[in-house]
């Protein structure tokens, strides 16, 4: 799994490589803890190498200290846009300014985690490259983009770059013992590699008659499997692929589904393969590559040379409109199995507290449906859990922990939650939580939805701590139930002074939901809510808010 909740080490610089002034230096840029969780597994393979190596957070580390380092080893995550996380914000903008310095001395190594199915896969990764690169510093290791599916390369990634520093440096002993680095290993034997078989207890839907959208509320059991989770951390669904969908590729491939295949070094059937293993909704650019290699399709490998129109031709398109498209009579069952990437686990912000619910875990799902190039189609996940998944059937999850989305550790800060739509869920959790803990800190919750009467989620119980004083304040926005668009930023704008006066007196900000357009249009709101109360410029409010998100009073947990 991830990151296990053990904070940075740092390893007693005793080896060779250290006495010859050679250490490596281990950054990490993480949003959620996987790249941190590769960072220390490298300085744990490092120690037991007997390579000195230091890992320390962007957040915290001083870039001018790159001058005097000679090995470096960067692990890097990309959010949304492309852009980097927010702990290396900071370390990002001075490296790609002016006052960078010349980095000469510096063998390093970059390893970028993202996915390939957005478009801007692992861009933070290769950025970091070009520009130590363009500094002057020398590849240590090639660069590795992993994508979802990280561990494999990220391991192999680790060896190379330690093998590398080793011959470089010549390494001795071994410093430190793999189990004193690592510390807090997860209490439960669950996680990424084996997933719990939770139960489902409750799946009923939440969003009302009338509604536009079909929102769920499903509660699983996780008794007896040790796994544990606080208010901000995701819950990571291993699902199963639509069976009509799966039948459909089988006969435009004209496959048996009962055709031997090796998945993943294990004997089993290409309609499992398909089924459980293989993501076949999403079509992703190296994908489209080596099928047009194999192929031999010239129009499609000039498509996939185009980043822009290939974009185009995948959007809303999946592995059947490829097949459809551009057939490819050599494909052999194995082949296929080789060229798609792994299902990936789809996360859901948790919408429980464990201190309330103890046993169980809550998510709140909406199942994404829709229609392009002229079939229905559906999210793998959200479908599957809408329409397949009964009470007392089982799913396979695990906790995938969110460090930089947590209530303030000091229970008098006042927190005020922006969720519209299913972004609320992980205010319930925050709700449960401060409940749960007597809490004095004041909450305010900003929801918005498209109507009161179908799409206020969570409608009673927020009322009900609206009534019982622990939620201090409620606003609504219903997009859809007047003529003009109403959205969560206009409350803020409106609200300004008590926003201003909540940050004023300590306040957390939280924002969670769609990434695309509420995130940027619910910064811009703070930018000017900053502006006009505290009568500072653009920048200024721009560094307020940047500040805020370094104090860590200002998160976002955004897909
Ligand atoms: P709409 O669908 O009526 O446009 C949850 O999905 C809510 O977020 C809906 O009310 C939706 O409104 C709204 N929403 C859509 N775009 C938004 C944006 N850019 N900022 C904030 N809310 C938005």
């Amino acid at each position: 799994c991830a990151a296990s909740g053990s904070t940075a080490q740092a390893f007693p610089a005793t080896s060779a490589s250290a006495q010859n002034g050679s250490e490596l230096t281990i950054l990490f840029g993480s949003q959620t803890g996987n790249a941190e969780g590769v960072a220390e597994q490298l300085a744990v393979r490092a120690a037991e190498k007997g390579v000195a190596a230091n890992v320390v957070d962007l957040a915290d580390y001083k870039p001018k200290q790159l001058k005097q380092a000679q090995f470096l080893a960067l692990v890097t995550s990309t959010q949304g846009e492309g852009d980097p996380p927010d702990n290396a914000l900071d370390f990002y903008e001075f490296l790609m300014g002016k006052k960078a310095p010349k980095l000469g001395q510096l063998r390093y190594s970059v390893l970028g985690l993202g996915d390939s199915s957005y478009q801007h896969f692992c861009q933070t990764g290769k950025d970091f490259d070009q520009r130590l690169t363009e500094l002057g510093a020398s590849s240590l290791a090639e660069r590795v983009d992993c994508d979802v599916d990280y561990e494999d390369l990220a391991e192999q990634w680790i060896e190379r770059v330690l093998e590398a520093v080793a011959s470089e440096a010549g390494a001795s002993q071994p410093v430190a013992s793999a189990s004193t680095a690592v510390g807090s290993a997860a209490a439960s034997l669950y996680g990424r590699k084996n997933p719990f078989q939770a139960t489902i207890l409750t799946n009923q839907l939440l969003s009302g008659q009338g509604s536009d959208k079909e929102v769920r509320h499903i509660e699983l059991s996780l008794e007896d499997s040790g796994l544990q989770y606080k208010p901000g951390d995701a819950l990571a669904v291993c699902p199963e692929n639509s069976p009509e969908l799966v039948s459909q590729l089988l006969s435009a491939l004209a496959f048996d589904s009962e055709a031997p295949v090796d998945i993943n070094g294990e004997a089993g059937t290409l309609g499992e393969a398909l089924a459980r293993h293989r993501e076949i909704t999403l079509l992703t650019p190296p994908l489209i590559k080596q099928w047009a290699e194999l192929a031999g399709q010239e129009e499609l490998s000039a498509l996939a040379d185009n980043a822009g129109e290939l974009r185009d031709w995948m959007e809303g398109r999946d592995l059947l409109d490829l097949v459809q498209c551009w057939p490819m009579p050599s494909l052999q069952p194995q082949q296929l199995v080789n060229l798609l990437r792994k299902l990936p686990p789809r996360l859901y912000s948790i919408s429980s507290s464990q201190a309330a619910e103890e046993d169980e875990v809550h998510i709140t799902v909406a199942a994404v449906r829709y229609q392009s190039h002229d079939r229905n189609r559906e999210g793998v996940a959200s479908t599957w859990l809408a329409d397949r998944l009964k009470e007392g059937a089982t799913v396979p999850v695990y906790i995938d922990p969110n460090k930089n989305f947590a209530l303030p550790d000091n229970d008098e800060v006042p927190v005020i939650m922006i969720g519209p739509g299913t972004g609320v869920a992980p205010f319930r959790a925050f709700m449960q939580e401060r409940e749960e803990r007597e809490v004095t800190g004041d909450n305010w919750l900003i929801f918005g939805d498209r109507r009161f009467r179908s799409d206020f989620l969570y409608q009673s119980e927020w009322l009900k701590w609206r009534r019982e004083g622990l939620l201090t304040r409620l606003d609504v926005a219903f997009s859809r139930d007047q003529d003009e668009k109403r959205y969560v930023q206009h409350c803020l704008r409106e609200q300004g002074a008590d926003v201003w006066a909540w940050l004023a007196r300590g306040a957390s900000l939280y924002v969670c939901g769609d990434a695309e357009h509420m995130a940027p249009d619910v910064h811009q709101a703070l930018l000017d809510v900053v502006c006009e109360q505290a009568g500072k410029t653009a920048d200024q409010a721009e560094d307020y808010l940047r500040q805020l998100n370094r104090d860590k009073r200002y998160q976002r947990d955004v897909y």
